[in-house]
């Protein structure tokens, strides 16, 4: 469904000195693969996913979806279809939320993409998210949890081929979490999930790409057996170990980075 070769991004910074956000990033996901993209604070997830969905693009190397290769010509003929079958939930959900109501949020993308049956798709999604009550509210006067659900349910609506969530749990309580762990479990959408948490990763998909920090994938596969996988979660610094005393005995042991 997407292919990935030797994408590079940089940017530069008020004093024109150049930064390497990743380098040489090569991966492909298959239709109906569920990945995981790990790494720490800063490593280019949330960079990466923005040139997934065409927001902004490589420095170097290419990225296609479906056979194609994703450009700013590609864009000024295929943005329709792009933007109906890829879409990307931003770190922050406020700062997608910008229609009136939650009615139009979820009814925005259905309008522009001239879906039939609106009315009954909005009341379906209220339904399956349990926003039914607040269908009139203004979406930025929500709580974090039920701005990610207006958010998850505007973005569904549309049916996606490719579903792209950067952090989806870092604003939620744990009951949230727990619901939205489960409803993605049940949703079998090809899907790119960024994390830093541990704890919930192999529970939003079977495989990982773990970045480096200003530098390429350290580990491209089974998220189980990179759990187990010490020396990689420590280069990737998703660990960290720890060192301290019992009575006289001086005890080791490594700390999984799970906080959201
Ligand atoms: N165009 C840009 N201008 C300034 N800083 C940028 C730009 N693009 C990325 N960065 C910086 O690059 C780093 C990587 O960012 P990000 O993709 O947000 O990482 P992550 O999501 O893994 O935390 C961050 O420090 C971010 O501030
Ligand atoms: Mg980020």
């Amino acid at each position: 469904m997407i292919e990935c070769q030797n994408i590079s991004y940089s940017y530069q910074d008020h004093q024109l000195n150049i930064h390497q956000v990743f380098k040489d990033l090569s991966f492909n996901i298959k239709q109906g693969e569920r990945v995981l993209l790990l790494g720490i604070n800063g490593c280019g997830k949330s960079t990466l996913l923005k040139i997934l969905n065409a927001l902004i693009f490589a420095k170097s190397g290419t990225f296609s979806y479906e056979g194609t290769k994703v450009d700013k010509s590609y864009l000024r003929s295929h943005a329709k279809t792009f933007r109906r079958d890829v879409v990307l939930q931003m770190q922050d959900p406020s700062s997608m939320l910008f229609n009136q109501s939650v009615y139009d949020e979820i009814a925005f993308g259905l309008r522009h993409f001239e879906f039939d049956n609106i009315d009954d798709r909005v009341h379906q999604w209220a339904k399956t998210f349990g926003i039914e009550k607040i269908l009139g509210s203004s979406p930025l006067k929500l709580s974090g949890g039920q701005k990610q659900k207006v958010l998850l349910a505007s973005l569904l609506a549309i049916e996606p081929k490719l579903l792209l969530l950067d952090e989806p749990t870092a604003h939620l309580d744990p009951l949230t979490t727990g619901w939205l762990i489960e409803f993605l479990e049940e949703l079998k959408v090809t899907s790119l999930i960024s994390t830093h948490n541990l704890s919930l990763a192999p529970e939003m998909g079977e495989r990982a790409i773990v970045l480096g920090e200003g530098e390429g994938i350290l580990y491209d596969g089974d998220i189980r057996s990179l759990l187990e996988d010490i020396p990689t979660l420590l280069h990737a610094k998703l660990v960290h170990q720890h060192t301290h005393k019992h009575l006289d005995k001086e005890h080791r042991h490594y700390h999984l980075h799970a906080w959201d």
